[in-house]
Parts: structure tokens; sequence; C-alpha cells
């Protein structure tokens, strides 16, 4: 059995420009996980070309991730990056079903599903991104796009591999907005989200199945956000591009 130890993410997106800049803003995040920080998995998910770098850059203090991975693993599949590939690299995490994955780059939840089994496959470990349109939220519809989200994405995925498995629930009006969710509004899309995993895997692998909250999280929101009982960690975009401000973040209260 495994616990819901608290999980603070970055995802940097196509942010940093250079490995220079890169490598500053991975040791100056770094720098504040300290001994007196939560005791709380931290990591940051960066452009692949930026990954060894970073690693080498941030120490053994947190998980550096990568922002996707290809679903094949070898072949003629130009410009793709494998799981085994990252694995070489010593990369635990990576991430799938981002919203912009899923709008900007057109992928589906069977190419999400294939992304999350090639990295369980390796060894590795993936968040899976779900989140509902603002559409969507004004009909109320945020449980269940979310469950077709996490039932598609999580296909073939058995409870001893949840483990290895954590959720972010993005709602895509909050992301990059300035809009972030209430505590009360955020909490009620996790513990739906916590119930459908109950009904796909029991009791046992819901409640220790870490769902993050991502969607304009600053150093304002997250105590809040992080209070509630169903909120294990945040997904961080614009936040964890200043390295005081994600370091608050880490150090949540
Ligand atoms: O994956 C994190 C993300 O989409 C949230 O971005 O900038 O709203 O914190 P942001």
């Amino acid at each position: 059995l495994w616990g819901r130890k608290p999980f603070i993410s970055g995802n940097w997106k196509l942010n940093p420009q250079t490995r220079d800049e890169a490598v500053k803003l991975a040791a100056d995040i770094a720098a504040t996980v300290t001994p007196e920080s939560p005791d709380a998995d931290v990591a940051l998910f960066v452009p692949y070309v930026f990954i060894e770098a970073a690693q080498k850059s941030a120490g053994d203090r947190l998980f550096v991730g990568a922002e996707g991975v290809c679903p094949e693993i070898k072949g003629a599949f130009t410009g793709a990056v494998s799981a085994t590939m990252l694995k070489s690299l010593g990369v635990q995490w990576a991430l799938a079903g981002h919203s912009e994955r899923r709008v900007i780059f057109g992928e589906s939840d069977e190419y999400i599903n294939g992304q999350c089994l090639k990295l369980i496959e390796q060894g590795m470990s993936v968040m899976l991104c779900i989140g509902e349109s603002e559409a969507e939220y004004e009909q109320n519809l945020a449980g269940p796009v979310c469950a077709v989200q996490l039932r598609k994405g999580l296909a073939g995925i058995t409870a001893e591999q949840m483990s290895r498995v954590a959720i972010a629930y993005e709602p895509v009006w909050a992301i990059g907005t300035g809009k972030v969710a209430t505590p009360e509004i955020a909490q009620s899309v996790h513990a739906t989200c916590r119930g459908i995993l109950r009904d796909m895997y029991g009791d046992a692998i819901a409640d220790q199945t870490r769902i993050l909250y991502g969607g304009s999280v600053t150093p304002e929101s997250v105590d809040g956000l992080m209070a509630q009982p169903d909120i294990d960690g945040a997904l961080v975009g614009g936040a964890s591009l200043d390295a005081a401000k994600f370091g608050r973040i880490i150090n949540f209260q």
C-alpha cells in the first residue's frame, strides 16, 4: 500500500527559451526545497531538450519529468520521444492528457491511454490530466467529462499499477486565466473524481491515489486548496516559472 503524499509539480510548457534559463530556474526552484519544507513529492515537467540539464541543476531535491511521451516505443515516428528514451535519462514521471495537448495537438483519449500504458509498461509513472471546458462547466458537466476522461485514459491500467498514477484535475477555464477554482468547487470535483476511481478500482486504490488541482494556482491560493480533504497537490503552470512564487507553493501551509 502507498499513501497520499502531497505532490507539488510545475509544468513549464513552452516557456523557458534557453538552456541557461532552464538551468537557473531549476536550481533556484530546487533551493526552495529545504528540510523544513512539507513532506511532499516535488516535480518539474520540462521540455524534452532541457531534461538532462534541469536534472543536473536540480540535484535530488525534486523529480524532473517530461511534458509528454509518444505512445509508440520505436520506429518511423519522426519527432517523437519514447518512454524508453526518457527512462534511459532516469526520468520517472511524464504528463499525459493536458488540455493543451488535447485541444491544440488533437490528442484523443485513446492516444492518451496509449501514453499512460507505455509509461507504466516501462515501470515509469504518469500524471493523467483531465478537466472540463468552460462551456461544459457552465452546463454542469464537470463530473461527467472527468468520468469519461478518467475511464478512457486509465483503460487497461490495473489496480496494482495505480500506485504509479497521479491524476491532475485542471478545469480548462482556470488554466492561464487567473480564474482559479474556489477551494469548494475544486474539492467537489476532486471528490467526484475519487468516487469514479472508487467505482473503477475499489476503496483502497481510490483512497490512495493522489488527485492534484491545476489552473491558476498561486502563492495566494495554494494554502486554501491544499486544506481540502481531496486535494492532494498542485500542478502549476505560470507560477512555476518564478522560483520565489513556486517556492512558496512548494512550502504550502
Ligand atoms: O499544467 C498546469 C497548467 O495547465 C496550469 O497553468 O498557468 O494556470 O497555472 P496555470
